[in-house]
């Protein structure tokens, strides 16, 4: 729904409070409790992924961090701490990174160009781009590489979750499992890249294992 003004918005808010209403008078008593959601999502901050779209979610179900790209850098303490948040205390089961064709992000950090401040953000891809490098150059159409590249972005940043402390603990008590998804815009399907928790887990502890 694209808004013309701001009073647009709070008057579609009066309206979604009267349907949520007349479909349960005890909506946001419900609402208001405490959130128990069973899903970590890390998106893309692009307007097309909404979460609540890409998952057919509703209010409670996900919690969510989006990020350009969704990243997930050792260095960001807005990330460290939402997984914090998320695996130790709403104990979630299920922590998902999922990217999208057509990525703006992912674009832009594999072309030369001068980003200014984003440099530094968007050279976490590039990383990935020189960790795949033979596969990704020996893809000859453009457009297809820069769809193994945000496929490969996502497995890449599924791989940095398990290097973190909380998430490498809550793996180590067998209650979380991640996945990596690309939601394709162009057809509206959500893809399941298959990302093996315990495979890569295994391959790659023996050098960032913590405990
Ligand atoms: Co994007």
């Amino acid at each position: 729904m694209a808004y013309k003004n701001i009073k647009e918005i709070f008057d579609h808010n009066e309206r979604w409070i009267e349907e949520q209403l007349a479909a349960d008078p005890e909506y946001f008593v419900k609402l208001s409790k405490r959130q128990k959601p069973r899903y970590l999502f890390i998106g893309c901050s692009d307007s097309r992924v909404s979460t609540e779209a890409v998952m057919f979610a509703k209010p409670g179900d996900v919690f969510i961090h989006r990020n350009i790209a969704n990243v997930v850098a050792n260095n960001d303490l807005n990330m460290l701490s939402v997984i914090n948040y998320a695996v130790n205390h709403i104990k979630v089961k299920h922590l998902v990174v999922c990217g999208h064709y057509g990525c703006g992000g992912v674009k832009t950090a594999i072309t030369a160009s001068d980003e200014g401040l984003l440099n530094p953000w968007l050279r976490n891809i590039r990383d990935v781009y020189r960790l795949h490098k033979d596969e990704l150059n020996s893809i000859q159409s453009i457009n297809e590489r820069y769809d193994r590249l945000v496929e490969l972005n996502v497995i890449e940043q599924c791989i940095n979750l398990i290097k973190t402390r909380d998430v490498q603990k809550a793996l180590l008590e067998k209650r979380i499992s991640i996945h990596g998804w690309v939601f394709d815009m162009r057809t509206g399907k959500l893809i399941d890249l298959k990302f093996n928790t315990k495979k890569v887990a295994r391959e790659i502890l023996d050098i960032y294992n913590i405990f």
